[in-house]
């Protein structure tokens, strides 16, 4: 069983939050550790056992990687701090670069399902901050980091992965949105919307890190097509696309500093 300090040694270039559905992309790391959530102090301790989430690191196409395989939600009666604790622990462990994925439900029409979004920005909707507390004014004009999003969209090009740019509305739930409530984030110029991402990417930015987020998009919001959402479509959809994840992430990370 690895430890914290063991991931510290291992000193992590890039750090990757794996989304709802998509934790199979850990599987392409040759993996040289990992440590469950609960053997980290810094994580916020399991509600429902058997449902924690745990560190995974190793080589990527030739980079080292920490991956975050399971999220802490505010749904969940969890604070903007334990939310983020996990973005605190691969920081500290030496991650300079983290890509944020997340399963997302569409607004924008030019979207459809098995499709992906950049993050180009986001809206905080959830009311809440890990910076509460703490004296940080962050600038947060630019929290997605230009110029990995042109390597992120030239290697999707690249595998023929569709992929559209665009602003998330991170909400609270765990409740779907309502019609109405999908029309208002439509007004507020939100493309995407997911119950995660945004807290995080705000303490990643508050860290220095360079940030990526990326949106499997999985179904059309509430009131946009007749069928009700079901969260079992949702991650059956994100799980059918973790190997164009894995795949588009590892070129990626190989042609990094090219
Ligand atoms: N709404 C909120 N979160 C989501 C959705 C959605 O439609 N799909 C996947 N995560």
């Amino acid at each position: 069983m690895s430890s914290v300090e063991a991931l510290r040694e291992f000193a992590p270039e890039t750090a990757v939050v794996l989304g709802s559905g998509l934790g199979a992309v850990a599987e392409a790391i040759s993996v040289e550790g990992e440590l469950d959530f609960a053997d980290v102090p810094e994580m916020p301790p399991a509600r429902v056992a058997g449902h924690a989430g745990r560190f995974v690191w190793g080589n990527l196409a030739g980079r080292r990687v920490v991956m975050q395989q399971g999220r802490v939600h505010l749904y969940e009666g969890r604070t903007a701090g334990e939310v983020t604790a996990g973005i605190r622990v691969m920081a500290a462990a030496g991650a300079r670069q983290i890509v944020l994925t997340n399963a997302a439900g569409i607004l924008n029409e030019a979207y459809a399902p098995g499709e992906w979004m950049l993050l180009r920005d986001h809206l905080n909707l959830t009311g809440a901050s890990p910076l509460i507390g703490r004296p940080a004014f962050i600038d947060m004009s630019e929290i997605y980091t230009p110029h990995l999003r042109a390597r992120w969209r030239e290697v999707a090009q690249g595998q023929g992965i569709t992929l559209h740019e665009g602003v998330y509305a991170g909400v609270l739930g765990p409740q779907y949105e309502t019609p109405a409530e999908i029309r208002m984030l439509k007004v507020l110029g939100a493309d995407a919307v997911g119950m995660s991402t945004v807290l995080e990417a705000i303490e990643a930015r508050a860290l220095g890190l360079e940030i990526v987020g990326v949106s499997c998009l999985t179904n059309y919001a509430a009131g946009l097509r007749a069928q009700p959402l079901r969260h079992e479509d949702v991650l059956r959809a994100s799980e059918g696309a973790a190997a164009m994840l894995g795949a588009w992430l590892a070129e990626a990370l190989r042609t990094a500093g090219d």
